[in-house]
């Protein structure tokens, strides 16, 4: 049946029906809201590439989830800004370390919360990689002449991946054992699933679950974040362990070994740019997905209101309900908060 029989505008005649037809829904409690913590009391650092984004000390931090969980959002991730930095991420795995810290704080003062635990070590190495780094020599040229004009062979530095696993897995118990519900590395370690997994299964934490950030991309929307937790690499970049922003088929490998090692969860990051990518995972995989609307998808839509060249809320509820279309079973936003407020 064509025109005039069939009429697509009857059914978006009013708000009332749109809704009653409308396919997908945004609910606060698919949204996960991430909160950077750092050292002292009574602190609240806005970022300055991220407008109404935060660094809160640990009362702040309290004070934010309480918040955020009376208006229907279930979850945080923490990420941390140590006092102190150095090569072997001693912030990420120390007892008092500052996630953990608030980790304890959190379960202990607001009720019903799921919290978080970003697994990384760029925060908490003093060069900012999110690994153990290796310098190699370089190949001296011999002599001056041909060979002197070749590059080198080897690269100039190396994230060692084996050597890493034990710090994320060390740095996954310590966040475990105080109270972090869910265990989410970020890092894209090789067998970095399989390695925490074992490491919480032989210290007693064989129900705590894994949300991998199985398939996250090297890219430049994370700019803003690297403001906000401190971490950008001092030399170098992340392209010899984060994926090619221009791989699905690799995606879906990556997705596929982490869950083979034991992922719960799995996720795709960034989001907007990478809609294929989470609709591609939502229809081969069974398991709960997730997808990170990072910083610079953020500091865009920020930006962008400011100069008042778009509706910030309408944009905002946009790019949220288009996530949730593609496929992710939950997002997490910086804005959850208020997101959650508009849908009340
Ligand atoms: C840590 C990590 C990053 C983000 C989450 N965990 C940054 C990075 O890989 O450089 C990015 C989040 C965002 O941009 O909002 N490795």
């Amino acid at each position: 049946m064509a025109f005039p029989a069939n009429r697509m505008r009857r059914l978006r005649r009013t708000e009332t029906l749109r809704t009653l037809v409308r396919e997908t829904r945004l609910t606060p409690e698919s949204l996960v809201y991430p909160l950077f913590i750092c050292p002292g009391t009574g602190v609240r650092k806005e970022v300055r590439s991220m407008p109404g984004v935060f660094n809160l000390s640990i009362d702040e931090a309290v004070k934010e989830v309480r918040q955020t969980r009376a208006l229907g959002v279930l979850s945080v991730i923490l990420f941390g800004l140590p006092e102190k930095k150095d090569e072997v991420a001693t912030g990420a795995w120390a007892e008092d370390g500052i996630v953990q810290r608030a980790a304890r704080a959190i379960k202990s003062e607001v009720r019903d919360v799921v919290v978080m635990g970003d697994v990384c070590l760029c925060e908490y190495m003093s060069h900012g990689h999110c690994g153990i780094v290796k310098m190699n020599e370089r190949a001296e040229p011999q002599s001056l002449g041909a060979a002197a004009a070749a590059p080198p062979v080897t690269a100039e530095y190396e994230i060692v991946n084996d050597a890493s696993l034990e710090l994320l897995a060390r740095t996954s118990v310590s966040l475990a054992r105080s109270g972090v519900d869910v265990i989410a590395p970020s890092d894209m370690m090789d067998g970095r699933v399989g390695a925490i997994r074992a490491a919480l299964d032989g210290a007693g934490f064989e129900n705590t679950p894994i949300l991998s950030y199985a398939a996250k991309f090297s890219s430049g929307f994370y700019g803003p974040f690297r403001e906000a937790a401190d971490s950008a690499p001092q030399f170098g970049d992340r392209r010899s362990y984060q994926m090619d922003p221009a791989n699905v088929r690799e995606a879906m490998r990556e997705i596929e070994l982490d869950i083979e090692e034991g992922a719960d969860m799995i996720m795709v990051k960034p989001a907007m740019p990478y809609l294929d990518v989470i609709a591609e995972a939502r229809n081969r995989f069974d398991l709960p997905l997730a997808a990170y609307q990072v910083s610079g998808e953020y500091a865009m839509i920020e930006a962008a209101a400011r100069n008042q060249w778009i509706d910030r809320e309408r944009v905002m509820m946009e790019a949220l309900i288009s996530i949730r279309r593609a496929g992710a079973s939950m997002i997490l936003t910086y804005y959850a908060k208020e997101a959650a407020k508009l849908l009340a």
